[in-house]
């Protein structure tokens, strides 16, 4: 019930912003709050409602009168205010600790009954019409993303086709042609986002927030260029869930440009999480770049390590591996590039590169900062405790 009544709440409380000539709004809004003050009525015999004030330009005003013990919780004061004395006066009855207020609902939501909060999401289409809960016929645990130009469409076709119906696919476009993949059958169930000149981690910071993507176990956060001849989804999912890794690439296969040892695919077994550099590359064998090491062009996260990357903090090294026996080929198409005027190319490339190189010192600096300040905080912190 308490719900109900905090609707009303909404309900009338939207009703006194209106401006009294949006009448069709004013009409549904003042319906709605004698249907949901009706319900109240019925249901809640203790609780009369005991006017509905129409008076100062139509503005609906819902009087809760209380006649019974002050144990419901219920906000009327957000209801009530309004010109009308008599509101004033029955909301001065209702003691302040009859507001709801719940410190630990998500931030700004805290006057809501936890009941009716939500606070995660996904991105499984609904139908229009029939009962909501029978919209959805085959609910996907995984998602996949791609970062996508049109003139990658055959390539992109192929890795879909390696992924299962358990996952969601979702294309950011980066050239603003989004309805031309409407010719892939599998596109019109795609999720599609369309932002011109962006990179892979623009909109992985914008569309994938921890909170919308909760539903899915693992999140493919993949480059428009690899070859998956030798991948499948569901094959990688059951060895990434076999041997508990958090964070997680394809093996590469070794003939193609390759940079790294550890990314490269071992033709011996299933999974690596540690490898040899040439010497002197690693300080320590168990960090980057001998252990602990996915490359960006197609990490697979769970759910966690998601949560964590998004604001920026690296899972356990131990989490961390490649899979050998699914691998992929990086084709290395330049594809963001030719996206920029053809006068422009030449400092393009000088200055994307810059740009790089900067974005990742400032990267360094803010993670280095952001440590600091914490572990000065914690320090006077402790001298302080130390000195009482
Ligand atoms: C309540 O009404 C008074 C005047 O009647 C107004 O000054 C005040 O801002 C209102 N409070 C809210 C929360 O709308
Ligand atoms: C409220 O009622 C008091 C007397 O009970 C009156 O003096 C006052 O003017 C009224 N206020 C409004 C806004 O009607
Ligand atoms: C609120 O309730 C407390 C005890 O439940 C009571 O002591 C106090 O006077 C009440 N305040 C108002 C404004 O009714
Ligand atoms: C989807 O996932 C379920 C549960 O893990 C599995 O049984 C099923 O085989 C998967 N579907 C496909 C097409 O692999
Ligand atoms: C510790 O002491 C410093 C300086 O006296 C003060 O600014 C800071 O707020 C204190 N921290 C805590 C947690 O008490």
């Amino acid at each position: 019930m308490q719900n109900t009544v905090y609707i009303m709440g909404i309900f009338s409380r939207s009703a006194l912003n209106k401006k009294p000539n949006d009448s069709t709004r004013l009409i549904i809004t003042t319906f709605l709050g004698i249907v949901f003050g009706f319900l109240i009525g019925v249901s809640f015999p203790s609780l009369s409602v005991s006017k509905l004030n129409f008076a100062s330009g139509l503005l609906p005003t819902i009087d809760l009168s209380y006649m019974g013990e002050n144990k419901l919780g219920i906000s009327t004061h957000s209801v009530s205010n309004s010109s009308s004395n008599s509101t004033t006066s029955s909301s001065a009855k209702l003691n302040d600790t009859s507001k709801i207020w719940i410190p630990s609902n998500p931030r700004g939501a805290e006057r809501l009954p936890p009941g009716i909060i939500v606070a995660e999401s996904d991105f499984n289409l609904r139908r229009l019409w029939g009962k909501p809960s029978e919209d959805l016929t085959n609910i996907p645990k995984y998602l996949v993303t791609f970062t996508v130009g049109y003139n990658q469409r055959h390539n992109i076709d192929a890795c879909v086709k390696k992924f299962s119906a358990n996952f969601t696919i979702l294309l950011f476009h980066y050239d603003g042609r989004v309805s031309e993949w409407d010719q892939f059958e599998w596109s019109r169930q795609a999720i599609h986002v369309s932002a011109r000149k962006q990179t892979k981690w623009w909109y992985a910071k914008r569309f994938l927030h921890p909170y919308i993507v909760a539903s899915y176990d693992y999140i493919f956060i993949w480059d428009e260029d690899l070859g998956v001849e030798h991948f499948n989804a569901e094959e990688y999912i059951k060895l990434v869930k076999k041997h508990g890794l958090e964070l997680s690439q394809p093996g590469l296969e070794p003939n193609k440009g390759l940079t790294w040892q550890m990314t490269k695919r071992r033709g011996d077994q299933e999974v690596h999480k540690t490898t040899t550099e040439k010497p002197g590359w690693c300080t320590d064998p168990h960090v980057p770049p001998c252990a602990a090491f996915v490359e960006i062009m197609a990490p697979v996260f769970s759910r966690d390590a998601w949560r964590c990357v998004w604001y920026m903090i690296q899972p356990a090294h131990e989490k961390i591996g490649v899979v050998d026996s699914q691998w992929i080929v990086h084709q290395r198409v330049p594809s963001l590039g030719n996206q920029v005027e053809q006068e422009h190319h030449f400092y393009y490339f000088i200055s994307v590169s810059e740009r790089c190189r900067k974005e990742w010192t400032m990267f360094q600096n803010r993670v280095a900062s952001a440590e600091n300040e914490y572990f000065k905080k914690l320090g006077t912190m402790r001298s302080n405790s130390t000195a009482h």
